[in-house]
């Protein structure tokens, strides 16, 4: 089986992806073959500024690499050095109704904050299903947010092969439901869309800055305390073993436990954590020779596929099979 799935250079990485997506995906590597890109088409949909398109398309590709993507083993590129997929975009446009690009989460959410909408944001869906299709991706890991967006990928794989022949293989959104949602700062959802991230390479001092702004309630030291419904704890039960997490509520449910307290227990988990992947994260980010190089081979196998699947669409329509550069 292949596993494909992309990230969107428009922030460095939180904790949310981390847990939601990230891990998970990387588990994979294991079984699957694995094809993982920095989706730096579809953050162009909204982020025009050159220098941090570069930055975090470097931030996300060190991400992957210091919590243990195996380049030897999955492809790791950046979503444009492999330019076959927009014009599978365009294939695939061709054999899809505006309706279904209308019902598309992300663009009613842009329609109803009003923003002035770009045409590439309406078909973002569709760049999506030629980045999934064009390697014959049979699992997608991704967030419940995306979802809807793999099902529509799964939607045009089959009216293209309905219409053309068998082309495509059909993608199954992988989600995992046991991870329960990340709350963020305020408690809500970790998103960045809230302003309420973590951001997992924080240097250790703004890391504990950070951690200390969780919001809580106005509790003193002296009061008992409910850990189930505390952030603090929410996010604690994320890194802390089932020991640690059981010693953490017996002492919220004491007097002479503070929520400043609580947040150095988070901060001491977390470091503990993340310190020897937080080392390699920027050594990586120190010296772009590495990451650079990854990628460059990321896209060079990614290539391989797209173009041969590429073709197997052209073909299907009736497109001659046009001269292509030569893969570098
Ligand atoms: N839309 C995804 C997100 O915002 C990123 C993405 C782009 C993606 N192409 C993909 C994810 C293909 C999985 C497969 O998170």
């Amino acid at each position: 089986m292949r596993a494909l799935t992309g990230i969107k250079p428009t922030a460095m990485p939180h904790i949310g992806n981390l847990l939601g997506m990230i891990e998970p995906a990387l588990r994979l590597q294991d079984q699957h073959e694995a094809y993982y890109f920095i989706a730096d088409y579809h953050a162009l949909t909204t982020l025009h500024d050159r220098e941090r398109m570069s930055q975090y398309t470097r931030e996300v590709a060190a991400t992957w690499l210091a919590l243990g993507l195996d380049p030897r083993r999955t492809a790791l590129f950046a979503q444009s050095d492999v330019p076959e997929v927009t014009e599978l975009a365009w294939l695939l446009a061709c054999v899809t109704g505006i309706g279904g690009l209308e019902r598309a989460h992300a663009y009613k959410s842009a329609q109803a904050d009003g923003r002035d909408i770009n045409v590439a944001t309406f078909l973002y869906p569709v760049l999506m299903a030629a980045d999934i299709l064009i390697y014959d991706s049979n699992l997608v890991p991704v967030g419940r947010d995306q979802k809807q967006h793999v099902e529509m990928a799964r939607d045009m794989a089959a009216a293209f092969n309905s219409r053309f022949g068998e082309v495509f293989v059909l993608p199954e959104p992988l989600i995992r439901d046991d991870v329960a949602t990340i709350p963020g700062l305020d408690g809500r959802k970790m998103s960045k869309s809230y302003a309420n991230t973590i951001e997992v390479w924080l240097p250790q001092k703004a890391l504990r800055k950070k951690l200390m702004g969780i919001v809580t309630d106005s509790k003193g030291v002296d009061d008992v305390k409910d850990p189930d419904t505390c952030n603090v704890f929410g996010l604690y039960k994320h890194f802390a073993s089932p020991a640690q997490q059981a010693a953490l509520a017996a002492r919220y449910r004491a007097p002479g436990l503070g929520y400043g307290h609580a947040k150095q227990e988070l901060f001491e988990v977390m470091d503990a954590r993340f310190a020897p992947a937080r080392e390699r994260y920027d050594a990586l980010m120190a010296d772009g020779a590495e990451i650079e190089a990854v990628l460059l081979d990321g896209a060079r196998r990614a290539r391989t596929v797209a173009s041969g699947v590429l073709t197997r669409a052209r073909t299907a329509v009736g497109l001659g099979a046009a001269p292509r550069a030569p893969i570098l």
